[in-house]
Formats: C-alpha cells, sequence, structure tokens
C-alpha cells in the first residue's frame, strides 16, 4: 500500500514540476480516445502500479492542464498541495458527513470553515452554509431556498443578470420555474445590473400578477468579472420583501484583498451567497459553497425526516449538513479548506488571489498600450476581454471574429496558451481569467506577443492571397 501510494504521489509530483514545459492543453477525437481506451470490464485484475502507469501515460495527456500557469480559458483552477494531500486523507478516511451522528469532528470542521467564509465575506454573525459539489449545486440550492422562503407562489418569478451564469438558469428549471418565470435582465453598458430595472421589472410582474421571489446578482460575472451594485440591489430586496443571492463563485474570494472588498462591497447583505473554494481558494475539484444570512432557512427547504435517519435526531447546536442541501452522503469537503488555510496562512491567500488581479490590470495596461490590441472591458477581478484589430482598412465584426478565432487557434495547436472567447454585446472576444497563482507576467506578456505576432501572420497571409 505504501509503494503505491509513494508512486501515486510521485507521479502528481513530477506531474508539477514538469508543468510549465508541458502544453496547457491536449485535445483527441473520440474515435482516437475510443481506440485508445475502449475497453471491455475484465474478468482478472492487473497489477495497480501498471495501472497508473498506463494511466498517467495513456489518459491524463489528454486533458486540459487548468493548472498550467498559461492556461486562462474558461475559469480555471489550480490547486495547492494541501489540497490534493487532504484530498488522499478524505478518501482514506472515508467520513459519512451528512449527520452529526456519523462525523462530529468533520462537521465541526465544516462549521469552523464556514465561519471564516462569513467572516471574510462580511455576513452578519449567525450565518452560515454548506459546502457542496460546486458553484451550480451552491445556486441550485439558493433557488429552492428562496422558493421555500416565499411560501411556494403560485405564478413564481427568478430574476437573472443578461451577464449571470448559465446554473443559475439551469437551477430554476431542476427547481420546477417555467421558461417564462425565469426573467433575464438587460444589464447597461458598463454590464452590471441596474437597480430601477430590476425595481421596473419587479412592480411590471407583481401588477401582472406574479410573485417575484428571487434577485440574483453578479460577485464576479464569468465573462468579464463585472460585479454588480450589492449593497442597492440588497436594500432594494430588503424593500421589495425579495430574496437577494449573489453568484460569486468564481470572484467572492477576492474578498480576501484590500481592493476585492471595496469591489464586493455589500456582499454580506446578500440572504444567500454561492462561493466556490475550487476556483480562487485555490482547492482541488470538487469544492463549492453556499453561504445563507440564516441557516435555519436553508434547512427549512431541505430537512426531510425518515425512520431510517431517527438516531441521527440533533441535540444541542449539532448540525446535519445533509440537511442543509441534496446530498445526504457527503465526503469531508472541508478538511481540503482547513488544511490549506492553516498551513499557508490568511496572508498568502490574499497575496495570490491579489496577484492575479493585478496581473489582469497589468494585462489591460499592455493592450491599451498597443494599437493592434483592443480592450473590451476594463480587467476586473482576474478576467480581461480584449481582441487583435489590426490597423489600416475597416473590417467588419464578422471579419474580426473569423481573426480572432484562428489566433486563438493556432496559440493552441503551438501549446502557447489556453484562451477561451465569449461575446460582448455580440462582438467576438479573446479572454484571460487569470486565478492560477503559477501565472506570472512573462506568461502573459509571451502571450500577448504571440497574438500579435499571430494577427500580423494571418492579415499578410491574407493579403498575399
Ligand atoms: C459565476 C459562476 N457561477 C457558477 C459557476 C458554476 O460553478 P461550478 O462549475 O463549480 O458548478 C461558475 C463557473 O465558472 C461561475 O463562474
Amino acid at each position: 500500500m505504501r509503494q503505491l501510494g509513494y508512486q501515486a504521489v510521485d507521479h502528481v509530483v513530477a506531474r508539477w514540476k514538469g508543468l510549465e514545459g508541458d502544453r496547457p492543453w491536449q485535445g483527441a477525437s473520440r474515435a482516437d480516445m475510443e481506440a485508445l481506451l475502449h475497453l471491455d470490464a475484465p474478468e482478472e485484475g492487473t497489477d495497480p502500479g501498471e495501472l497508473m502507469e498506463e494511466a498517467v501515460a495513456q489518459i491524463f495527456p489528454y486533458a486540459g492542464r487548468i493548472d498550467h500557469p498559461r492556461f486562462l480559458g474558461f475559469v480555471p483552477s489550480s490547486p495547492g498541495w494541501p489540497a490534493v494531500l487532504a484530498d488522499i486523507l478524505i478518501s482514506g478516511h472515508n467520513c459519512f458527513q451528512g449527520t452529526w451522528l456519523e462525523s462530529a469532528g468533520p462537521s465541526q470542521v465544516e462549521l469552523t470553515v464556514l465561519e471564516w467564509f462569513r467572516e471574510w465575506i462580511g455576513m452578519p454573525a449567525g450565518g452560515g452554509g454548506v459546502l457542496t459539489s460546486g458553484g451550480s449545486a451552491a445556486n441550485l440550492l439558493a433557488v429552492v431556498t428562496a422558493r421555500e422562503e416565499a411560501g411556494w407562489p403560485r405564478r413564481p418569478v427568478v430574476y437573472v443578470s443578461d451577464q449571470g451564469h448559465s446554473s443559475l438558469r439551469r437551477g430554476a428549471r431542476i427547481a420546477g420555474f417555467r421558461p417564462d418565470e425565469i426573467r433575464v435582465l438587460p444589464t447597461g453598458a458598463d454590464r452590471k445590473l441596474q437597480p430601477g430595472e430590476v425595481a421596473r421589472a419587479l412592480a411590471r410582474d407583481r401588477d401582472q400578477g406574479h410573485t417575484p421571489v428571487m434577485v440574483c446578482a453578479n460577485g464576479g460575472a464569468t465573462n468579464t468579472g463585472t460585479v454588480d451594485p450589492l449593497g442597492e440591489l440588497a436594500q432594494l430586496c430588503r424593500e421589495e420583501g425579495v430574496w437577494f443571492h449573489v453568484d460569486a463563485a468564481y470572484g467572492g474570494f477576492a474578498v480576501l484583498t484590500p481592493e476585492g472588498r471595496q469591489v464586493l462591497e455589500g456582499l454580506g447583505q446578500a440572504d444567500s451567497v454561492t462561493l466556490d473554494p475550487h476556483k480562487w481558494l485555490f482547492q482541488s475539484y470538487e469544492c463549492g459553497c453556499l453561504m445563507v444570512r440564516d441557516p435555519v432557512k436553508l434547512e427549512s427547504a431541505f430537512h426531510i425526516s425518515a425512520e431510517y435517519l431517527q438516531d441521527t435526531a440533533l441535540r444541542d447546536g449539532q448540525v446535519n449538513f445533509g440537511d442543509r442541501g441534496i446530498q445526504l452522503t457527503r465526503s469531508f469537503r472541508a478538511l481540503k479548506v482547513w488544511l490549506t488555510v492553516r498551513t499557508v496562512g490568511r496572508q498568502a491567500l490574499e497575496d495570490a488571489v491579489g496577484q492575479g488581479m493585478t496581473l489582469a490590470r497589468q494585462a489591460g495596461a499592455r493592450i491599451q498600450e498597443e494599437e493592434e490590441l483592443e480592450l473590451l472591458h476594463p480587467p476586473a477581478l482576474g478576467v480581461v476581454c480584449f481582441r487583435y484589430r489590426p490597423g489600416g482598412g475597416s473590417r467588419d465584426e464578422g471579419a474580426l471574429e473569423e481573426l480572432n478565432a484562428r489566433i486563438q487557434d493556432r496559440l493552441l495547436e503551438a501549446g502557447d496558451a489556453m484562451m477561451s472567447s465569449t461575446r460582448l454585446a455580440g462582438r467576438y472576444s479573446l479572454r484571460f481569467c487569470i486565478l492560477n497563482h503559477r501565472t506570472r507576467w512573462a506568461d502573459l506578456d509571451h502571450i500577448l506577443d504571440r497574438v500579435l505576432a499571430e494577427g500580423r501572420a494571418l492579415v499578410a497571409e491574407s493579403e498575399a492571397s
């Protein structure tokens, strides 16, 4: 057992040490993967040491290295070593963390970690929550809790921003909201929800016999990093008696820094907040979180008694985390966060998050200096949206889109960088999401050099043909 354990650890260490010299992404066709990896379930066993070698040689190479310093697509994740070590301990101990009866110690650690988060986001004392598989699960729990709190009205409506994450709409759909009960509100030119518009939408719906149940704002929109005016929206929702949820899955841990606390002002006034420690708190998958101002509301939404669980009845302040969400069987995710924060300390986390924001600003400054690059949105919480735009001759949006998509492909093929793209008011945008503690300015500078070089080469090729 020890020898195989060391073998697994050695592989992870070798991967981390070799990461920078490796490509940030390697894809493959289904046919190639089928040929390489499909097999019938074996009747007989094989030496696990050999199988680990096989996995390392044949499976892991065909995956995005989302912890690579030049993997800047979507929302990357770059766990620290304490989180990985905790994963070994978690699966080796396999605690059942659905009830206090079966996991008093782990449940207390989850309460402790949630208390740290509560303080960090500025939620009043008494707030709490639950760790989840990720941000999507947390958003679903928020929608269900809001509807329960509203008393299951007949014609309920949920409001999301047009910059809101898709998991909010999916959560509402799973919770039984029909498409015409999910309002996607337009944002202003700054891509933020406008409290006046939100108020008008609530009034319009009430006039038409609907019951507004919940307003969902962004605490770091996935597209651009934008934060909605949280304080104003919190006040509006309080006055309207509507649940106020902030999806801060990716951006929430910016509160560790003074700048982030300022940008996210008002976050602690929300009724619920989604956080994703597996994004900007350097945790391995899966580790999400829903924080609520009043955990009793979470328990009212999810607790269901069962005869076979009668032994798990609670005494004096104990918590059954199985009553705070959809999972009864839950793993001890809190250990990852606990081991990380205790190993490195809060200050190191602040530094790592702050570094992402500084790098985003630096990238934004260089983009603005370069005549052939266009910043499409001011850098926010580690996200930078931009495109290549050659000087001379007018180019329509279609041509710019094709050009930038080809630049992106070329950087991917060359192994320079994994970026992803998005659309801002219909315009195609390249996008950096800089959350990785391994990313340095040299990485970003190199990628911007390569964007310029490939852009120029593509323009020259099209002019020559
Ligand atoms: C703002 C936001 N909310 C929710 C999610 C979904 O989180 P998860 O992928 O952990 O389910 C994401 C993922 O990128 C996100 O950026």
